[in-house]
């Protein structure tokens, strides 16, 4: 005869964000299953055991960016992170991405890294119009070939919450924001090459980088913003060297 206890999957504990800034840990016991990712456990406790429970996803698999979080103590993609690789003596202590304002629970304010964006002017300026015919870009171009990994970026937030600079130096552009910059001073259909070596020259930008590579090692994605911003300081020396900053 079977025994119900058996059939039960067991479980583990989970501590949890709850609140804003001022907020506290919260424990749960969570259902443990095979191939589980950390953001499945943050699903179960929202759909079973604490429906007011916030936090951010979209995609499930690894494209849109949204499920950064801190997993104990790094920040990770949640939902490309099995369990099993990152759990610390059977338990998880789940909390929301650093250097940004919490909203709730697991759910920062992304508003402060896109506006890094924007400070690094991380737009496209198109120079054709829609009368001119495409503009063709070879793939083995040196300019090309520079961001070939560099466009892949999914804007997840990971090396900016693990970045120290960002931490002591609020107006640091950050990893993300240069590496952005980087991938568009490549791109030959950009107009705007001047001003935004300009933004990513002054105070907060590219030199404020201390090559440490945080950023690099945690980026999910396996970038290199560490390199990107290597060869922003290049430009933007080479600029200064010519006058022409
Ligand atoms: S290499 Fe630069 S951007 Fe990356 S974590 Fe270090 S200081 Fe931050
Ligand atoms: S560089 Fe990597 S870690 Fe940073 S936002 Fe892009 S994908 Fe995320
Ligand atoms: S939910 Fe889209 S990257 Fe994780």
């Amino acid at each position: 005869m079977q025994n119900p206890a058996e059939d039960r999957p067991r479980t583990f504990p989970v501590r949890i964000w709850r609140g804003d800034a001022n907020g506290a840990f919260q424990q749960f016991d969570v259902p443990r299953h095979a191939s589980q990712t950390v953001l499945d456990v943050v699903t179960h406790v929202q759909r079973h055991l604490d429906p007011s429970l916030a936090y951010r996803y979209a995609c499930r698999v690894g494209m849109c960016g949204s499920c950064a979080m801190t997993v104990n103590g790094k920040a990770r993609w949640t939902c490309r992170t099995h369990v099993d690789t990152v759990a610390v003596d059977g338990t998880l202590e789940i909390a929301p991405l650093n250097h940004l304002p919490i909203l709730r629970d697991l759910v920062v304010d992304m508003a402060p890294f896109f506006d890094k964006w924007a400070a690094a002017r991380g737009q496209f300026s198109a120079t054709a119009t829609r009368r001119d015919d495409f503009a063709k870009v070879s793939p083995s171009s040196p300019a090309r070939r520079a961001i070939d990994a560099t466009i892949e970026c999914i804007g997840c937030g990971v090396c900016y919450a693990s970045c120290d600079v960002v931490e002591w130096k609020p107006d640091y552009l950050g990893p993300a924001a240069l590496n952005r910059a980087w991938t568009l001073v490549n791109d030959v259909r950009d107009g705007d090459g001047v001003a935004r070596l300009r933004a990513i020259a002054a105070d907060g930008g590219c030199q404020s980088c201390h090559t440490h590579q945080s950023c690099t090692r945690s980026c999910p994605k396996h970038l290199s913003p560490t390199a990107s911003i290597a060869g922003l300081k290049r430009l933007v020396a080479r600029a200064a060297m010519k006058g022409t900053l």
